[in-house]
């Protein structure tokens, strides 16, 4: 079933909100703090939505987080059941220091639609619209993955530019990349606007790579699956007790490589509300009193995908 377009408003609204809730903070190198506004506010406006929503990606387990935590129930209880992933805060390090990129992030699907996993590390891979789905894998070279992608996009091999977290556990990626000559864009955080740098050719990025949050995958394969985008993850349950927390939520199969289908099914809305100025959506700007804010609205069964601008008042 589609998901009614009165929630695409409802949604921009709650982005919006969180990440205005977070403007006071910024530059004050306290994360926790400008967290957990962000996390009060969009729990606050995900209780007045007349929905039956579950909390399947959140802050965390429920021993680890008090609000939104995975399994929380928010809404009236009175509409669609839908299951709902957020990341009120996405890039808590670039709020501490006012740097570029952070954003406000939720997405919803009807209910089992999005993937429930227990928060853990996750191999992704995301690429742009129109590549053959056997032609990118995470188990192939990253020279293979380029290649094929060089074919199908009939681009040089040399002009393709790949974008991944500047991180020691990547260094394999971006010593391969070097030995190919290829570009690199370095991201130190923010892997949901990093997987979706491929979704427009004006961003100039052909692949994104790399080890990230599990919750951000599921996030960024939303957006993805909307822009007909590809994707596929391994989540990283590096532990027993990840394991034991997975095979409750059903998973037997720790190594499973997963397709975007099998993240995200049927019909999904995805919003992300610019905080400070990123490469996917500008930042909160203050003009007159008011705060211009800018949002990323993605809703697969409408075809949306567009950015919508905000004027709103700054709340003491
Ligand atoms: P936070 O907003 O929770 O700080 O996450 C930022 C982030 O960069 C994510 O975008 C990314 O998926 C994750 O952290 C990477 O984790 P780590 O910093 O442990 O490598």
């Amino acid at each position: 079933m589609d998901i009614d377009k009165v929630f695409q408003d409802q949604l921009i609204k709650i982005t919006q909100e969180a990440a205005i809730s977070v403007y006071p903070h910024l530059g004050k190198k306290d994360k926790i703090v400008a967290d957990e506004a962000a996390t009060n506010s969009m729990r606050t406006n995900l209780n007045k939505m007349n929905i039956k929503g579950n909390i399947v990606i959140g802050e965390g387990e429920l021993d680890e987080a008090p609000m939104l935590y995975i399994g929380e129930k928010v809404g009236t209880k009175k509409g669609p059941e839908f299951d709902i992933a957020v990341d009120p805060l996405e890039g808590t390090n670039f709020v501490a220091k006012n740097l570029p990129g952070a954003i406000s992030v939720i997405a919803i699907s009807n209910k089992n639609d999005l993937f429930n996993a227990p928060e853990s590390y996750m191999q992704k891979i995301s690429y742009p619209k129109g590549i053959d789905h056997n032609a990118i894998d995470l188990d192939f070279s990253l020279k293979k993955n380029l290649s094929n992608l060089a074919d199908s996009k009939n681009k040089k091999f040399e002009n393709l530019r790949i974008c991944v977290l500047d991180r020691p556990r990547h260094q394999k990626i971006i010593e391969e990349a070097k030995s190919l000559n290829i570009n690199v864009k370095l991201i130190s955080d923010g892997d949901v606007s990093g997987a979706l740098l491929v979704t427009e050719e004006k961003h100039n990025v052909d692949l994104f790579i790399g080890t990230g949050g599990g919750p951000e995958g599921v996030l960024a394969a939303s957006a993805l699956d909307t822009y007909g985008c590809g994707f596929q993850c391994r989540f990283l349950f590096n532990s027993d007790e990840l394991k034991k927390r997975a095979n409750k939520m059903g998973i037997n199969d720790f190594d499973k490589k997963y397709k975007l289908d099998e993240i995200v099914k049927g019909d999904s809305l995805f919003c992300a509300t610019g905080i400070t100025k990123g490469d996917l959506v500008n930042g909160l700007e203050l003009r007159n009193n008011k705060i211009i804010a800018n949002t990323l609205i993605t809703h697969k069964s409408q075809n949306l995908k567009k950015i919508v601008t905000g004027e709103l008042d700054i709340k003491k």
